[in-house]
């Protein structure tokens, strides 16, 4: 199953939500979601409207997901919520061949957190999210039938708390973002910009740029573009690096680190960690060695700055934010970059080109991921 949001991955798209738009006369160019850091689990949590009458649901998001899912176990209520049938449009979307009781399509959701599946069906409801004009958040708009999965709370284990589902924004036919613009008609991109902070929130828009984040810097005009196999995750806190690889950039870092800086015992899981007493700090967080991930040729890579390799793990204590995983337990890339590695970044998916484009730290721009001006201008 993937659990991340994979950059090689092609697939075409189909519309599954074919009504018409209601209120064509203005339709938004753009959504946006509030996303904030949740402190013990380090996922990243954002809030929908769903169901009649619309209540708030609160979703971990998922780069690699394939679709929303909802536990439907605890107390889903709602006037509008309809199963979808066995072979209709939706379900041969999902490959969901097989049919649950009451001629509803079943399909088995994953959950990158929990790591399993259970048995879930899929249904659709309404659902409503904010519009924006990349600069702030506009009216709320609505979504008659936006499909997801009913799942269960065996399968809700491990989200952070209040987290009733999740939402999968990868690059499928059923994701949220395939639905939105296909509903919503506007390009398959969507830019994720995520906090650093557990107190401020970061920002997922919908739809083309632009994004402006405060004071008025459009990060979208800077971005550099790769499709490199590079695979990125949010249900992963930190970069995973397959053993020989993780070995390799762990002495390459060690090395590059100015001699007065003392190494101290790691601390699980990182595998280099430091005194910070002789390291000093800038803009860009500690400083230390950069490390550039180079996406698919020389002249294309992420630079990464002490902002977002280093963890201060306790006090006086900085450790590289790597973390070394075993290919055969669990087949991945040999590269999986983290939500750290992410966060104060601005990262665009483009589902058409299968292109991915970053901005590198915006700390270096003076600015940061937790300032989108969500004040609503309507
Ligand atoms: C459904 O199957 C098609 C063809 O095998 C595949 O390309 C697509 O990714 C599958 N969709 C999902 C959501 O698994
Ligand atoms: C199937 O439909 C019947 C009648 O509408 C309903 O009472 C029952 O709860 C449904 N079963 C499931 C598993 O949804
Ligand atoms: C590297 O990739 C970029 C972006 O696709 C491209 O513009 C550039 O020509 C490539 N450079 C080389 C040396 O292949
Ligand atoms: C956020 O946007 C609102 C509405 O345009 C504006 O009044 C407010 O000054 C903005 N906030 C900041 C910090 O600029």
């Amino acid at each position: 199953m993937a659990s991340s949001f994979s950059l090689i991955f092609l697939c075409c798209f189909l519309c599954i939500v074919s009504s018409s738009l209601a209120k064509t006369s203005s339709r938004p160019k753009a959504l946006v979601l509030q996303v904030t850091k949740d402190a013990k689990t380090l996922q990243y949590v954002t809030q929908v409207s769903q169901r009649t009458p619309l209540i708030p649901v609160k979703l971990t998001l998922d780069l690699g997901g394939e679709y929303m899912w909802v536990n439907c176990e605890r107390g889903y209520k709602s006037s509008t919520y309809r199963p979808a049938r066995c072979g209709s449009a939706p379900c041969q979307l999902l490959n969901s061949t097989t049919c649950f009781t009451n001629n509803t399509c079943s399909h088995n959701p994953y959950s990158s957190i929990s790591k399993g599946a259970t048995s879930g069906h899929l249904g659709a409801d309404v659902f409503a999210i904010r519009s924006s004009n990349g600069k702030n958040a506009l009216r709320v708009v609505t979504i008659p039938r936006l499909y997801f999965i009913c799942g269960t709370s065996l399968l809700a284990e491990g989200l952070a708390s209040g987290v009733t589902g999740m939402a999968g924004l990868g690059w499928t036919r059923a994701s949220l973002p395939a639905q939105l613009s296909s509903y919503f008609k506007f390009d398959r991109k969507f830019a994720l910009c995520l906090s650093s902070s557990t107190k401020s929130s970061g920002v997922v828009l919908f739809g083309n740029g632009p994004y402006t984040l405060l004071p008025n810097v459009d990060v979208l005009s800077s971005l550099t573009e790769g499709n490199g196999g590079t695979t990125i995750s949010t249900a992963d806190p930190y970069t995973l690096l397959e053993s020989s690889l993780y070995k390799d950039v762990i002495q390459a870092f060690v090395k590059a680190m100015p001699k007065n800086v003392k190494r101290v015992s790691n601390i699980a899981p990182f595998g280099a960690c430091f005194s910070s007493k002789n390291i000093g700090s800038t803009r860009l967080g500690p400083a230390v060695p950069s490390i550039d991930l180079v996406l698919q040729n020389k002249s294309v890579y992420w630079r990464i700055f002490g902002a977002n390799s280093m963890v201060e793990v306790k006090k006086n204590v900085l450790c590289l934010a790597f973390v070394e995983y075993q290919t055969q337990l669990e087949p991945k890339s040999s590269i999986v970059i983290g939500g750290h590695q992410l966060e104060d970044n601005l990262l665009q998916f483009d589902f058409s080109t299968s292109r991915l484009g970053f901005s590198s730290s915006l700390l270096g721009r003076s600015t940061t991921c937790a300032n989108f001006n969500f004040t609503s201008l309507s």
